[in-house]
C-alpha cells in the first residue's frame, strides 16, 4: 500500500513514520512536509532511505494533486498545532489546517483514494473540572481558540465531503500527546529542557488546567488500527484515561529529574484557555480492540526525559528561540 504522510515531520507524523516502517515494512511512505519552524528532517535520519520525502505544502494545490494521485492512502498530520502560536497570528493556522486539509480533500476525491484525518479533542471546547461528563463521538464541536477552530473547521470540511460526496474518509480526536521528538514550545518538553538547561519550569497560571496525556505511540498506534479496521465515515476519538492537572505533571518531571518540588514558578496564563479535556475512547477499543500500552505516566515520561536528555543536538537550537517568543508573551 503506497502511504502518503502528509506533517510526517512534526512530533506526532515523524513517530508514526517511525513506528510504522517497524509495524508495516510493506507501506510504501510518502513524507509531504512544509518543514515550518516545527518541522525537523532530523527525527527522520533513522529512516531517511526508506521512503520518499518531498517538502512542500499541503495548501499547494497542484503539488498535492499529484502526490495524491499517485497513493492509496492519504494519513494527515500537517497542521500549524500550537495554541499560543495561534492567539499571537492566526494566519497560519487557516492556510494550513482550513485551506490544506480543503487542497487534499478536493484530490482524494478526485483521485477516488482514501484519507485519515488527524485531529484534536479540542474541537469540543472544554469540560468543567467536575464535570462527570467526557467527549465521546457525538459531543458538538466548540472550539475555543484558534488553532482549535481551524481544527473543528477542518474536521467539518471531512464530514461533509463524507457527506455530500462519499469520500472515503475516516477521522480520529486525540487529546494531549507527549513522548520523544515534540518541539520544545509543547508543555512537557519546554519543562524538561529547561530543567536540563537549569531554568524553572513555567506554569501558566495557577496551573488546575488538565489535560488528558496520551504517549505518542499509543496515538499512532490506534491510527494503524483505524486505517485497518476503523469504517469509512466514522469518527473515532482516541485517549488512555490520562487525566492529569498541569501542577501534577510538573510535579512528576521535578521529582524524575530529581528537583526540590516547589522549583517552578507561575507566569502569565493563556487568554481563554481551556480547563479540562477528557476522552471517552470507548468507540475506537470496542471497534478495533486497540488498547493503549503506556498505562503509567510515570513511565511514559521517564522515557520521554531520557531522550531528551540524550539529544540536545535535537533540540538546542529550536529552544533559543521558542523561548524569545515566549519572553515577549510574558510566559
Ligand atoms: P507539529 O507542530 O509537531 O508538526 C506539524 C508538522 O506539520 C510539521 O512538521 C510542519 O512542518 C508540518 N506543516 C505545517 N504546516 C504545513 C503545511 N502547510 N504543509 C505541509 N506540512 C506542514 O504537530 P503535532 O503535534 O505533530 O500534530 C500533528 C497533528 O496532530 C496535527 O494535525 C494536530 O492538530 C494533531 N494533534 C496533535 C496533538 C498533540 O498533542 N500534539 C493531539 C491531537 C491531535
Ligand atoms: O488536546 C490536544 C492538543 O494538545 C493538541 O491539539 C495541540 O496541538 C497540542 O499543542 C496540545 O494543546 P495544549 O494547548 O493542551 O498543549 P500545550 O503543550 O501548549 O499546553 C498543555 C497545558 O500546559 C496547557 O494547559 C497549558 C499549560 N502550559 C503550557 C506551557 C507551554 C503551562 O502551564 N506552561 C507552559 O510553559
Amino acid at each position: 500500500m503506497k502511504v502518503l504522510v502528509t506533517g510526517g515531520a512534526g512530533f506526532i507524523g515523524s513517530n508514526f513514520v517511525l513506528r510504522t516502517r517497524q509495524t508495516r515494512p510493506d507501506w510504501e511512505l510518502t513524507v509531504l512536509d512544509a518543514l515550518t519552524y516545527a518541522g525537523n528532517r532530523d527525527s527522520l535520519a533513522a529512516v531517511e532511505d526508506d521512503l520518499t520525502f518531498v517538502e512542500g505544502s499541503v495548501a499547494d494545490e497542484a503539488l498535492v494533486d499529484r502526490l495524491v494521485a499517485d497513493t492509496d492512502l492519504v494519513v494527515h498530520f500537517a497542521a500549524e498545532s500550537h495554541n499560543d502560536n495561534s492567539l499571537d497570528n492566526p494566519w497560519p493556522f487557516m492556510e494550513a489546517n482550513i485551506i490544506g486539509t480543503y487542497r487534499l480533500l478536493e484530490a482524494v476525491r478526485k483521485h477516488d483514494k482514501r484519507i485519515h484525518h488527524i485531529s484534536t479533542d479540542e474541537v469540543y471546547g472544554d469540560l468543567e473540572l467536575d464535570d462527570p461528563h467526557r467527549f465521546t463521538e457525538s459531543t458538538p464541536v466548540n472550539p475555543s481558540s484558534p488553532y482549535s477552530a481551524s481544527k473543528a473547521s477542518a474536521d467539518l470540511l471531512v464530514r461533509a465531503w463524507v457527506r455530500s460526496f462519499g469520500l472515503k474518509a475516516t477521522l480520529s480526536n486525540c487529546s494531549n500527546n507527549y513522548g520523544p521528538r515534540q518541539h520544545v514550545e509543547k508543555f512537557i518538553p519546554r519543562q524538561v529542557t529547561g530543567i536540563l538547561e537549569g531554568v524553572m519550569p513555567k506554569l501558566y497560571g495557577a496551573g488546575a488546567n488538565v489535560r488528558d496525556w496520551i504517549h505518542v505511540d499509543d496515538h499512532n498506534d490506534a491510527v494503524v488500527a483505524i486505517v485497518e479496521q476503523g469504517r469509512l465515515g466514522e469518527t473515532y476519538l482516541i485517549g488512555a484515561d490520562g487525566e492529569q492537572n498541569n501542577r501534577e505533571i510538573i510535579a512528576l518531571i521535578l521529582e524524575l529529574m530529581g528537583k526540590p518540588a516547589d522549583w517552578f514558578e507561575h507566569v502569565n496564563d493563556r487568554p481563554g484557555h481551556d480547563m479540562r479535556y477528557a476522552i471517552d475512547s470507548g468507540k475506537l477499543r470496542a471497534e478495533t480492540g486497540w488498547t493503549p500500552q503506556y498505562q503509567d505516566i510515570r513511565a511514559g515520561l521517564a522515557q520521554t526525559i531520557a531522550w531528551y536528555t540524550d539529544n540536545t543536538d535535537w533540540w538546542s537550537t529550536s529552544r533559543a528561540e521558542t523561548e524569545k517568543t515566549y519572553q515577549r508573551l510574558g510566559r
